[in-house]
């Protein structure tokens, strides 16, 4: 297995996991990026990458023209590279990637293989890692993936771990609110770090227990510390994994925590919570200065916002006639400054119920959120996507993107297992030439 610092990164949107690795250390270098809008022909997020590519957004790779990185950048579907994943996708030692929450069950087919539902985004990063076996993969998902589908708690994220059990790794998995960490947004996201078995890393966590993983030994608990006892709401679970994972994506029903590792089938999960931050940046900390522009002002007449925002109970009849009655609380109208903010949503700016609302602190009037707001949210320098994408799509790429310090500090830990991966290796590698030497003197001696 052959390590260095080089990354791929897939649905890479606007690149905040290239972001975040490049701000952990200059050592690591993208060599491969995919992003492909569906049915869509224009692709802003991709476009947004090249232009930080030639506008020095990224850092700029060494011993490569801009043009050959640009040529690094593919926008095309993920499936097709897939299918063919030796060819297109270089060798890399950590595989990255945002995708969706999707149906991850599996079913025989007719010739006894065995099949994941059609257009499901999991199915390529699979046959990528089955291919390219990554000494180490980062995914990131939303915090819905751990229960899905309801019907059946916890089966995708079964079939999920399984897979990588399948392909030689171990996983081990944290859901993490950027804000319990001190930044501005409420954003919650479960992280998926997966290791070969062939690695250092997974011979040694072999050695520990599940508690011991999550609390001191772990991929998480270094940048993301914990409090020692775990919440007493649910108690920690375990499961083993079935061998087949049609029989597992059939019947597998588990109460995911969020925090977990899987190594060898073996699944131990704890809810475990966040030690408080030193500081905590807030909404009010992000907002820019001097907002003048008019398109962000609400007006004067505000009932819709005031009903959207508000506690309502609506009578609604389903597609069965079944009536019953919807229900939702009333939220904050504006939004509270001196917290952070909730979850930017690819609809961020649209007049909808989700959507910010702040008091701005200058002129006192109702706003919604700029485009650089939502990006400082997220982590990304002012205006990254100001790359002539149309206004409500840098609301939507940002509604796509990740916290980029979370992944900051996930490549950090990384690049110190990736140090500690090459130093194991070297160390075997001279003992290898010195017992060869040793070999070759007895040889000469008998000559
Ligand atoms: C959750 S977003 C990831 C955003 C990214 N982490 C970032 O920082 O901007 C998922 C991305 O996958 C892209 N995508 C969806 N289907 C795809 C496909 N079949 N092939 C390649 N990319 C795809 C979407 O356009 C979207 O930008």
């Amino acid at each position: 297995m052959k390590f260095d610092y080089t990354i791929s990164e897939l649905f890479a949107g606007v690149g905040g996991f290239r972001l975040g690795f490049e701000r952990a250390s200059k050592n690591w270098e993208t060599v491969y990026a995919n992003q492909w809008e569906p049915g869509k022909s224009k692709q802003h997020a991709y476009d947004c990458y090249i232009e930080n590519i030639k506008n020095n957004g990224f850092v700029k790779t060494k011993g490569i023209s801009t043009h050959e990185e640009t040529k690094r950048i593919h926008n095309t579907d993920i499936a097709e590279h897939a299918d063919k994943a030796s060819y297109y996708i270089p060798d890399h030692t950590v595989l990255v990637g945002g995708f969706p929450c999707q149906d991850y069950s599996v079913a025989r087919t007719q010739a006894d293989g065995i099949a994941g539902k059609k257009g499901v985004l999991f199915w390529q990063i699979d046959k990528i890692i089955a291919e390219k076996q990554p000494p180490f993969v980062l995914l990131e998902n939303v915090d819905r993936l751990l229960k899905s589908p309801s019907k059946q708690r916890g089966r995708d994220f079964g079939v999920m771990l399984k897979s990588f059990e399948k392909r030689g790794y171990g996983v081990e998995w944290r859901m993490i609110n950027a804000a319990d960490y001190g930044y501005p947004q409420k954003r919650r996201r479960v992280f998926i770090f997966a290791y070969h078995k062939d690695t250092h890393y997974y011979q040694s966590m072999k050695h520990f227990d599940g508690e011991n993983i999550l609390h001191s030994n772990g991929y998480f608990q270094s940048q993301f510390p914990i409090q020692e006892e775990s919440s007493n709401r649910h108690q920690p679970l375990s499961t083993t994994l079935h061998d087949d994972i049609v029989e597992l994506s059939d019947n597998f029903n588990f109460r995911f925590r969020n925090s977990g590792v899987m190594i060898d089938g073996e699944v131990y999960s704890e809810e475990v919570l966040p030690k408080k931050p030193k500081k905590q940046t807030t909404l009010g900390d992000i907002l820019e200065q001097a907002v003048t522009d008019e398109k962000y002002y609400l007006g004067e007449k505000l009932d819709d916002w005031e009903y959207m925002k508000g506690p309502k109970k609506i009578d609604r009849v389903t597609s069965e006639g079944y009536k019953y009655q919807y229900a939702e609380g009333g939220m904050a109208f504006p939004d509270h400054l001196d917290y952070p903010g909730r979850t930017i949503l690819t609809s961020e700016s649209s007049k909808s119920r989700s959507t910010h609302v702040v008091r701005d602190p200058e002129t006192g009037r109702l706003r919604l959120l700029t485009p650089i707001e939502c990006e400082r949210m997220n982590g990304f320098p002012d205006d990254w996507t100001n790359t002539g994408m149309p206004h409500k799509f840098r609301y939507f790429c940002m509604g796509n993107a990740l916290v980029v310090d979370l992944v900051e500090k996930m490549a950090k830990e990384l690049k110190r297992i990736v140090d500690s991966e090459k130093k194991m290796q070297e160390k075997e590698q001279s003992k290898q030439n010195l017992s060869l030497f040793d070999y070759e003197e007895k040889d000469t001696k008998v000559i």
